[in-house]
Parts: structure tokens; sequence; C-alpha cells
């Protein structure tokens, strides 16, 4: 077999040394970004005069059809040559013969694989956006259609307080937002060309680095040779971002999990996004949610990995680099499987407002309401509140609620309580009141929504 680097070597690589180091059973998936990569840097080297144009163009044409080739699976990967760049290599020589030869002048496979991955990384950023685009466009959908819908808001997972079902389901766009932009600003570290660098400290043949970046549609090309070769922030930054994406996700999923639990009971998980048990014929569990929250570990397992290989590398690159692949395209391809199923199992929940109502009933909800009712009667709100736990005592002792009790009841705790009351703990005005900006007041929700529709719409 040729190796790339066969002359300097008498003996031949031990089959275990092959299977150690062979990373085209992985990167063999890179080709459609190697292959566009050297395009490029045949073009600039055939304007610059570094190799003939009619060589340049023999290259061009043979890298096209290998791309075909690729996309039409009809190439077969040799684990011996090692990675997804000599294979490439080798097959355009097949092809084309001795102007083949001439692709890798003037680079190195340590700034072109710092090339592929930037290109690749970039590609996956923008279907991460689009995926979480599809995500916030559901979850608006979801939150429309429900409205009129109201539940406990938890805090210790306690019942505390009532909001619009809305109003809660938004709460996870401005989390999807937030990784939007994360990805963004990401786009912009990644957006940087290597191709130049060479092994490490640059090359002295006449290249033109600006003319490749433009090529690929880099924003521009990067400043040290060193840092170039060895940089891989940006992968740990994507598996950082997708984590915080899947800790989001994770975070759902445990609340559509305890919310589709008969305990709860406020949704029904669509059939297609549960599955049943071998043993118990009742059961329709929330494998989808669970599924999307299991993963989350293994994304953090991404970016933990991809920072322990980083920690004790010296300047430049080390093979140890090769081991960045498996992790980044796991969570690239785990964060978006998760993010489209996620869009798709909440088009399929059906929501129980019935049972959220009953929950809204039994768990004080208006406690602080009326705390505050006193208060607008001149109690002081220390007092108050003393005076209304009270009566959340009183009603756990008789096993009844704070709008059960009448009147004549509640003024026997504070003589300052009036008729009023009812309307005061009424649903309607707990969720009214909260009128403020970012509250959960249905006028507030409604704008919220509005604003969330926009802010949709202007992501291109
Ligand atoms: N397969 C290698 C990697 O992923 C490409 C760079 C190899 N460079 C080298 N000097 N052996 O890191």
């Amino acid at each position: 077999m040729n190796k790339l680097w066969g002359g300097r070597f008498d003996a031949p690589t031990h089959a275990l040394m092959e299977a150690l180091g062979e990373s085209v059973s992985f990167d063999a998936r890179l080709a459609p970004w190697d292959i566009r990569a050297s395009m490029a840097h045949a073009r600039m080297l055939g304007k610059c005069g570094i190799i003939d144009e009619e060589d340049a163009q023999a290259i061009v044409n043979g890298l096209e059809s290998l791309l075909e080739a690729v996309h039409a699976e009809t190439v077969q990967w040799s684990p011996a040559l090692e990675d997804v760049h000599a294979n490439i290599e080798a097959m355009l020589v097949e092809r084309i013969g001795k102007a083949g030869k001439k692709l890798h002048t003037a680079r190195s496979r340590n700034d072109q694989i710092a090339t592929d991955m930037r290109l690749w990384a970039r590609d996956q950023v923008d279907a991460i956006l689009a995926l979480l685009k599809r995500l916030q466009q559901a979850i608006i959908a979801f939150a429309e259609a429900h409205l009129d819908t109201a539940l406990p808001g938890y805090t210790h997972l306690q019942p505390a307080q009532p909001v619009l079902f809305a109003h809660h389901c938004l709460a996870y766009f401005e989390m999807f937002d937030r990784d939007k932009q994360r990805f963004v600003e990401l786009r912009r570290r990644i957006n940087v060309l290597p191709l130049g660098a060479a092994a490490l400290a640059g090359t002295p043949h006449p290249i033109d680095r600006e003319m490749v970046a433009r090529e690929l549609g880099f924003d521009g090309i990067s400043r040290n040779s060193m840092d170039t070769v060895a940089d891989r922030d940006y992968l740990i930054e994507f598996c950082a971002a997708a984590s915080l994406v899947m800790m989001h996700l994770s975070r759902w999923s445990e609340e559509i999990i305890l919310w589709n639990s008969p305990a709860f009971g406020f949704i029904e998980m669509g059939d297609a996004f549960a599955t049943g048990s071998s043993i118990m014929p009742q059961k329709k569990n929330p494998d989808a949610a669970e599924l999307v929250r299991g993963k989350t570990a293994r994304v953090y397992g991404d970016l933990a990995a991809l920072l322990t290989l980083m920690k004790g590398l010296p300047l430049t690159y080390n093979r140890d680099l090769q081991e960045d692949k498996e992790p980044a395209f796991h969570a690239s391809d785990t964060v978006q499987l998760c993010l489209a199923v996620f869009a798709e199992m909440l088009d399929a929940v059906k929501v129980n407002g019935k049972r959220m109502e009953q929950a809204l009933a039994q768990g004080f909800m208006a406690a602080t309401d009326l705390a505050d009712y006193l208060v607008g009667k001149g109690v002081p709100f220390r007092e108050a509140h003393h005076i209304v736990g009270e009566i959340v005592r009183h009603c756990v002792a008789n096993n009844t609620t704070l709008e059960a009790l009448p009147v004549e009841t509640l003024r026997q705790f504070c003589p300052e309580i009036g008729e009023d009351v009812s309307v005061a703990l009424a649903l309607e005005t707990l969720l009214a009141r909260r009128n403020q900006p970012g509250g959960t007041a249905p006028e507030r929700v409604r704008e919220a929504l509005a604003t969330a529709r926009e802010r949709v719409s202007e992501q291109d």
C-alpha cells in the first residue's frame, strides 16, 4: 500500500498500528467538504502559477467526478491509507494520474483537516439554527393553541402561583433563542480559513489565501499559522452550545414526563412518540422525552472529551487531534435529531386543561394574592402573610380550599376581609393582575406571542 509518507520507511505498518491510526471509518463523512476545499486550493495553485493551469483544471475535474462518486456511495475507503485526505488523494491520482500528485503542494493535512472541520462545523451550525427555528415555530403554535389554559407554576416542584400554559411554553422559546444567539456568534469564529498555515509554520510558496477564503465563503484568513493547526476551540464551543440546547430539551423532557404521568395527567403524549411495555399492557411510556433526556448525558460527554483531549497538548498539531472527530460528530448528530424529534413530539401532544384546572384548585394558588388583598385593606404584609398561613393551615386540616371558604369563616381570621374577596381570589383575577412586562397576564402573553412570531420570522 502506497502511504503518503512511505519514502522514509523500511518496514510496513503493524496491523495493530493501522487499526489504531485509521480514521477513515469515521472521517469519510468529511469527504464533500474535503473535496470542496481541495478544489479551491487547486484553483489557487493554478492561478498563482504554483502549478500549471492545465494541471489545476485536471485536478478540479477529477475532484468533481470524485464528489459524484462519493455522493453515489461508489467509492471504496481504505483504512490502510489512514484518513479521508489520503484516500481522496489516492483516488484522484488513480483517476487523473500525475497531475493529482501536485494537489498537495503548499498544503499539509494539518491545515487541511482544520479547514474541513471548519467547513463541516459551519454547515452544522446552519442546520442547527434552522432546527431551532422550527422548534420555536412549534412552540408558538403549541402556545397559541392553548391560550386559554392555565396550570400551576411551580417552585421546588410545589404549586406556587397560576400561570398560563402558553407562558410556560414561551419560557422555553427564550432558552432556544439564547441557543440561537450562541450558534450565530460561534459561526463568526468558525468562519476563518486555516489553509495556508501548512504543517505549522506557513509556506514559502506564493499562495493567495484570500482567494481561497473567498471561494470557500470564509469571512477571512487565520492570523497565526501555529494557532491555526492547533486550535480546536470552535469544536469545544460547538459542543458547549450543543450541550446547552440538550440541557434545555432535557429540562422540558423532564416536565413532559411528569405531566404525562397519570399523577399529573396534564398532557398525553402522541402515540407516535410513546412506546408500550412488553409485560404491562396498560403502559404508554414517554420514551421520546426520556431518550432526549438520556442523550443529553452523552453530549455533555462529548464536551468533556474535547476539553480533556486539548488540555495538555503542546503546540502545534498532535495526532491526538484526530480524536476530536467522533465527539463533534456525535454531538452534532444528536442535537439535530433531538431538536427534530422535539418539534414533532410537541405537535402530537394532547393537553388536558381539565386536569390542570383541578391541580389549580388544589394548590392554594391564591395565597399570595390573599395576602396582597389584606395589604390593600391596610394590613402590614408580614402580618397578612401570617394570617394567610393560618387560613391555609385551617384549609389543610379541614380538607378544603381557600376559594371554598365562606367569607364569614375568613373574617374569623381577619375582620378586614370583605365580600369582594371572592373576585380577588378568582383565577382570572390572579392571572390578569400579573400585568407588568414579562408577567403571565393574558394580555402580556398575547403580546409576547406576537413578538415571538416576529422574532422567528426575522431569522433568514
Ligand atoms: N486524520 C488526521 C486528523 O484527523 C489528519 C491530519 C493528519 N496529520 C498528520 N500529521 N498525521 O487529525
